[in-house]
C-alpha cells in the first residue's frame, strides 16, 4: 500500500520508501561485514511490527542466517508499557551459544528491548546485539545498548513498514504520521 492510497488520513511523510530502502541496504552491508563467517548467527524479529524490517535487512543481508520470531506483549494502561511483558508466542530456536541480532520496529521507552535482551541473555545467548528500524531517543526512560539504528524520529506517533495504528497501516510502503482526527475518531 501506498501512500496515495490513504492519503485522507495522513499528515506527513516521515520518510519514504525510497529512503528506508537506501538506509536498510547500509544497514545489510555493515550487518554482513560484522558478522561475516559467523556461523552461529541468528535473526530474530519482535513480532507483528518487526515483520517488514527483517523480511528487508535479511534479503539484504549477503550472509546465510537462520531468522526466528517471538510475540511478546506489556500490559499496561493506555499506549505506554507497563514494563510486565508476557510472551504470546516463543521461538522454537534454542538460543544457547548463538549469536543473536534483534531486529526491532522502534524502540521507545526502551522497556520492550531491555527485558528481550536480558531474556536472551539468561536462555544463554553468547551474545545480543540490535538493530532496530526507527528510535525515539528523547522517549527513553530505560537505557537499553543500540548497536544499529536506522532513523531517529521526533517524539511522534508513527505508522508503516509494519508499524501500526490498531493494527492497521502495517502494510504501509514508507513511514507516516497520521493526522490527529484519525485518533479522535477512533477514540469517538
Ligand atoms: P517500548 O517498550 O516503549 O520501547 O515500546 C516499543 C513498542 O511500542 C514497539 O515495538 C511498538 O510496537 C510500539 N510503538 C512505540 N512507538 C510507536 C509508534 O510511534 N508507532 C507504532 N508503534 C509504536
Ligand atoms: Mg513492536
Amino acid at each position: 500500500m501506498q501512500i496515495a492510497d490513504v492519503q485522507d488520513d495522513i499528515e506527513k511523510v516521515l520518510i519514504s520508501h525510497d529512503q528506508l530502502e537506501k538506509r536498510l541496504d547500509e544497514v545489510a552491508a555493515q550487518i554482513s561485514h560484522d558478522f561475516a563467517g559467523d556461523d552461529d548467527l541468528l535473526l530474530i524479529a519482535v513480532l507483528k511490527g518487526a515483520v517488514n524490517t527483517i523480511t528487508s535487512i535479511s534479503q539484504k543481508m549477503s550472509i546465510p542466517t537462520p531468522i526466528d520470531f517471538m510475540s511478546i506483549s506489556s500490559y499496561g494502561r493506555g499506549t505506554e508499557t507497563s514494563g510486565v511483558i508476557k510472551v504470546r508466542s516463543d521461538l522454537t530456536t534454542d538460543v544457547r551459544g548463538r549469536d543473536v541480532l534483534i531486529c526491532e520496529d522502534i524502540i521507545d521507552t526502551g522497556v520492550t528491548l531491555d527485558w528481550l535482551r536480558k531474556e536472551l541473555k539468561r536462555r544463554g545467548a553468547k551474545s545480543v546485539t540490535i538493530f532496530t528500524l526507527l528510535s525515539k531517543p528523547s522517549r527513553r526512560t530505560v537505557e537499553v545498548p543500540v548497536e544499529y539504528v536506522g532513523f531517529e524520529v521526533p517524539d511522534e506517533f508513527v505508522v508503516g513498514f509494519g508499524l501500526d495504528f490498531n493494527e492497521k497501516y502495517r502494510n504501509l510502503d514508507c513511514i507516516a504520521v497520521l493526522k490527529p482526527s484519525v485518533y479522535e475518531e477512533d477514540a469517538a
